[in-house]
């Protein structure tokens, strides 16, 4: 097998711009398929622990779908991944009111977030790799946020069977910036997760009111269904009598990672379905994950000729903690003129 990028015609934006589908193989035949519509990753095919081939990523069949209700799937989120309170922040003396898309609050970059927008595309092919070069303007005042954000995201299908994805900003005015990607999974590729063992590097999580933002401290994991240190079936504690639990309608929360050095790309948690024995591995530099387990899916949404269930898929959102621009305790997220926003996540697949 060689490693290829092909592309093809996948369907139409409002105003008649073509969204192109790109399909990325590796030289053991795992293939991903990425739109430079919000950078949506709609297709995941890797091997079981027999070599059978299996897409493990959910999505939808046409733009339509992704310019609805989404669910974020497989997109791309900017300009800030997850929730800011109030849909407002303050940021050197001046209040800043962005587009309040989830109750009163702003989420995953609001409605015309970075996962609705057509990006600009160039492809590369190296000896080991091939990838995606994706590039955005995010023009000043876009869903309230100060400043032209220009932003490079480059996917990057590697040998190793790891989706690699580096992301890259600069501004002309101080933002808030928290790039991730919001891919959905099901190693089985059908039923639901609850059954996937997870392993998460955080003895600590952000816990959340009943808007889902973080009420500032960082608890243990320890004694609680949030203790994943070691493999936990995600359905073993998942609707245990735990406010935390009922406050994020199950797993809806940011875990701190465990780093052993600030800012390296480190392996930040595990997934194995224990039939097919597929793992997934997610690799960040970021200082958090978000855990959600698919409880806003449900039998009205659907796509590749499935309904996409309760609980039938979980994301792992590599990010800075939500709602940092108005929590000064938690680490920034503040980018300033002349200083690079650099990150880098890794999707990794193999088996045990
Ligand atoms: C994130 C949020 C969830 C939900 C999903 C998408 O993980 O934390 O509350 O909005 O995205 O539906």
């Amino acid at each position: 097998m060689q490693t290829s990028i092909t592309e093809s015609t996948f369907g139409h934006m409002p105003d008649g711009r073509p969204v192109t589908e790109y399909t990325l193989t590796n030289v053991n035949g795992m293939i991903v398929k990425i739109l430079n519509l919000g950078g949506v990753i709609t297709e995941i095919h890797v091997p079981d622990r027999d070599g059978k081939l299996a897409d493990v990523n959910c999505s939808f069949d046409d733009v339509a779908s992704y310019l609805g209700d989404s669910q974020y799937f497989g997109a791309l989120i900017g300009r800030y991944g997850n929730r800011i309170a109030n849909a407002s922040f303050t940021l050197d003396g001046q209040q800043y009111q962005l587009d309040a898309n989830n109750g009163a609050n702003h989420l995953h970059g609001g409605l015309e977030g970075f996962h609705r927008r057509l990006w600009t595309a160039e492809t590369f092919v190296t000896p080991k790799s091939a990838g995606l070069i994706l590039s955005y303007l995010s023009a000043d005042g876009e869903q309230g946020y100060p400043g032209n954000l220009e932003t490079t995201v480059i996917y990057e299908l590697r040998a190793d069977n790891e989706l690699r994805i580096a992301f890259h900003a600069i501004t002309d005015q101080a933002t808030p910036v928290n790039l991730t990607n919001h891919a959905y999974f099901n190693l089985a590729a059908g039923g639901d997760i609850l059954g996937h063992e997870l392993t998460i590097h955080a003895d600590h999580y952000t816990p959340i009111d009943d808007v889902q933002i973080p009420l500032g401290d960082l608890p243990p994991v320890a004694g609680t269904p949030f203790d994943f240190r070691s493999a936990q079936a995600i359905g073993a504690r998942i609707d245990a009598d735990d406010e935390q639990i009922r406050n994020g309608f199950g797993y809806d929360h940011n875990f701190v990672l465990a780093k052993k050095a600030e800012g390296a790309l480190e392996l930040a948690a595990r997934v194995r379905e224990p039939v097919s024995g597929r793992v997934l591995e997610v690799w960040t530099q970021e200082p958090g994950i978000q855990f959600y387990s698919g409880n806003f899916l449900g039998d009205s949404v659907k796509g590749k000729g499935r309904i996409y269930g309760h609980r039938s898929a979980f994301c792992l959102e590599p990010q800075h903690f939500p709602d940092s621009p108005n929590q000064p305790a938690f680490p920034s997220t503040i980018l300033r003129p002349g200083e690079e926003y650099t990150t880098v996540m890794a999707y990794k697949f193999t088996t045990g």
